[in-house]
This record gives C-alpha cells, structure tokens and sequence, in this order.
C-alpha cells in the first residue's frame, strides 16, 4: 500500500494565518507540529516513510521538506504540480508517479489523504485503514463521517442500510446548497465524505477512463509528459471528477474516531477550548475573557471583559470577529484579491 498526501491546496480560510503562500496544511496551530508532519505520522506504523508520496505545488516544495525533517521523515516521496489543477490531476499524478517512478503493479492499493485534517486516535484510525485493504481491491472506498450539522463545505454520502463494515454507495454530491444539505440531514441516511480514498491503481484507471479521459490521456504517456503537459489537465476535484459519477463507491464509516478538518476558526476553537472556552495562544495577558480565542505571537496582546470573540493577531493583519461567524473570513479574502 502507498500513501498518497495531497499537500497542494492554497486555501485562506484561516487568513490571516493561513495565505496562498502559506495554506493551513503547513501552520503549526494545533499542537506543536504542522497539520501536515501530524497527517504523515498519522501513517508511519501503517507503512514505512518511503511508502508514503506527498504531492504539492511547486512553490510549497521547501516548505514540506522543512515539515519532513520536523518528524524525521524524509524517505517520503514529494512530487510537485507546476500549477494548482486540483485534487483529481494531483492523484492522477501521483497514481503515475506510483506506476511509472515506484514500478507498483495495477494492484497496488493507494490511500489518499488530505494534508489539513486533525484525525485520532491513531490507532482505531490504522485499523480502520488495515480492515478496508480488502475492500479497496476492487471498489473506491471513502471515510463516512456522521453528520452534525447541514455544513454546505462538504461533499454528502448516501449509503445502503447494512451491518457491514462497508456500505455501497447510492449517491454522493458533492457541496449541495443549504436546502439540499437540510433536506440529507433530515433523512439521515447520509454521512459526511471525509475527503480520503482507497483503491487499486487498476481501478481508479479504469474510473478516470470512463469519466475523466482528458487526464488518462496525458497520464498514459508516463511521468515526465504529464508533468511536463500538467497545463493542459482540467480543473477538476475527485469528488466531482470520480465519486460523484462512480459505481464502484463503497463507504466506510468513522466509528469511534474524532474528525475534523479544521475548515475555520471556530473549528480551532472547538478542538483547543478549555473550560472557559477560551483558547490563548502567544503572549497574551487576559482578564474575564469567556468563550474568546486569541492568536498571535508577535507583540503581547492583553484582552479585559470580552466575551464571544475570535482575535487572530499576525506581523501585518488583525482579524476581530465574532465566534459562530468566521466562515465569512472568505468575503474578506475575496475583498482583498478583487482590490488587487
Ligand atoms: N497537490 C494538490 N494539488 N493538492 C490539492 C490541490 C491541488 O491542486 N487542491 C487541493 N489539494 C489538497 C488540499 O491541500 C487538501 O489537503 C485536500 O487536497 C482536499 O482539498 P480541499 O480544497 O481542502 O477540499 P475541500 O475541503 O473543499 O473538500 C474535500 O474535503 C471535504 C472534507 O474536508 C472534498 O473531498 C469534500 O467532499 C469533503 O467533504
Ligand atoms: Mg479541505
């Protein structure tokens, strides 16, 4: 089995810390280590080092060498993409590099992973990994997550009521709008796709093939020409590209694992609140602070009587918003590039 760690999204939602030059996977603001060096380790006792293929932009290449060293990992694999072309390209890619670089047979068995998630236990999450090996020779698996609230962020699983480890998937959208992501919560019969998936290179071959042939058609001329034509893939997710169209899709869901892909502040927040619910991190000097979470290391940040706020502190943005709301980081950002 490889591991496959998608490590080339630029998003900003947790701007001001997080930039296009610098995305979340790369911030170090859960724990002591990167989301990323955490996502690595998350594998290494499922597989070696050298099984596990990390693949980024070009421009984040010094930034997932730094992270490999921080967790003595450096025998992993980086591959970088000339251009963002997003995830369905980024594992065509890396399902070459397999093939082509790494000579694995058409059985080999690929887990893809995003970089940016905060996973554990480890170990339940291992086992979960081990048990579905078998189901991932001749399907796509993916992680169900039940859900807890509409959050239109994410894409939507529909599964066959059954005991087994692994249900059939009966249809899977991608982002719905609000009403349809109400409307799936009501019926229940659906989970939240945790963004990871499993399959032989045969089969996600035979996937791209029938739905994606623009991308099998570069790929099919080896390593070098898809990197070096990788301008001509089309924009495209996996989830769009693959799982939305896919017959082969089988879900597993995440029992007993705490998931979250720590998609904004409040879910920051959420993972690091103490009983207060404050979370402080950097120099701060707080008096009666409740349900408040202050960021910032570059100067002392004193806070007195606040209640229900995020502040995120950096060398050259301050952000002040209030808890509940920082999905809407997004409108700033988007202010931000139309002004430029
Ligand atoms: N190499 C590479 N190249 N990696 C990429 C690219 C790219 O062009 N675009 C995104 N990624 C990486 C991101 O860094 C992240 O680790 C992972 O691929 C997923 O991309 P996101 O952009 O974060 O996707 P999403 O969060 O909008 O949606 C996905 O994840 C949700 C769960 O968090 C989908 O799979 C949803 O269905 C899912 O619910
Ligand atoms: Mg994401």
């Amino acid at each position: 089995m490889k591991i496959i760690i998608l490590a080339g999204g630029g998003g900003t939602r947790l701007f001001p810390l997080s930039r296009d030059c610098y995305p979340k996977q790369f911030l170090h603001v859960i724990g002591d280590k990167s989301l990323l060096a955490q996502t690595i380790e998350r594998f290494l006792g499922l597989v070696e080092a050298r099984d596990i293929i990390i693949v980024t932009n070009e421009r984040y290449i010094f930034h997932v060498q730094a992270e490999l060293k921080t967790i003595n990992a450096q025998e992993a694999h980086i591959i970088t993409e000339p251009m963002g072309k997003n995830t369905a390209p980024a594992i065509a890619l890396a399902q070459c590099y397999c093939q082509n670089v790494l000579q694995c047979g058409d059985d080999e068995i690929l887990f893809v992973s995003p970089s940016d998630h905060l996973i554990k236990p480890i170990e339940v999450f291992q086992d979960l990994i081990r048990n579905a090996q078998d189901i991932a020779k001749d399907n796509v698996v993916t992680l169900g997550i039940k859900p807890t609230k509409p959050e239109i962020g994410y894409g939507y699983i529909e599964v066959e009521k059954n005991s087994n480890l692994a249900k059939k998937v009966i249809s899977f959208k991608e982002k719905p709008g609000l009403a349809t992501a109400q409307e799936y919560i009501s019926s229940g019969n659906y989970y939240w796709n945790g963004g990871m998936f499993m399959f032989s290179i045969a089969t996600m071959q035979a996937e791209l093939t029938k739905y994606m042939p623009a991308i099998i058609d570069i790929t099919q001329n080896g390593y070098k020409y898809t990197v070096d034509n990788f301008v001509n893939m089309p924009d495209i997710s996996i989830d769009y590209a693959v799982a939305e169209k896919s017959q082969k899709m089988m879900m597993i869901p995440m029992e007993n694992i705490y998931w979250n892909d720590i998609g904004s502040f409040d879910a920051i927040a959420e993972v690091l609140s103490d009983k207060d619910k404050n979370v402080f991190k950097g120099d701060i000097l707080a008096e009666n602070c409740i349900d408040t979470m202050i960021i910032g290391d570059s100067r002392l940040i004193a806070g007195i009587d606040l209640e229900n706020l995020m502040i995120i502190d950096t060398p050259d943005v301050l952000l002040i918003a209030k808890k509940g709301e920082s999905q809407k980081v997004k409108n700033i950002v988007n202010k931000l590039k139309q002004n430029k």
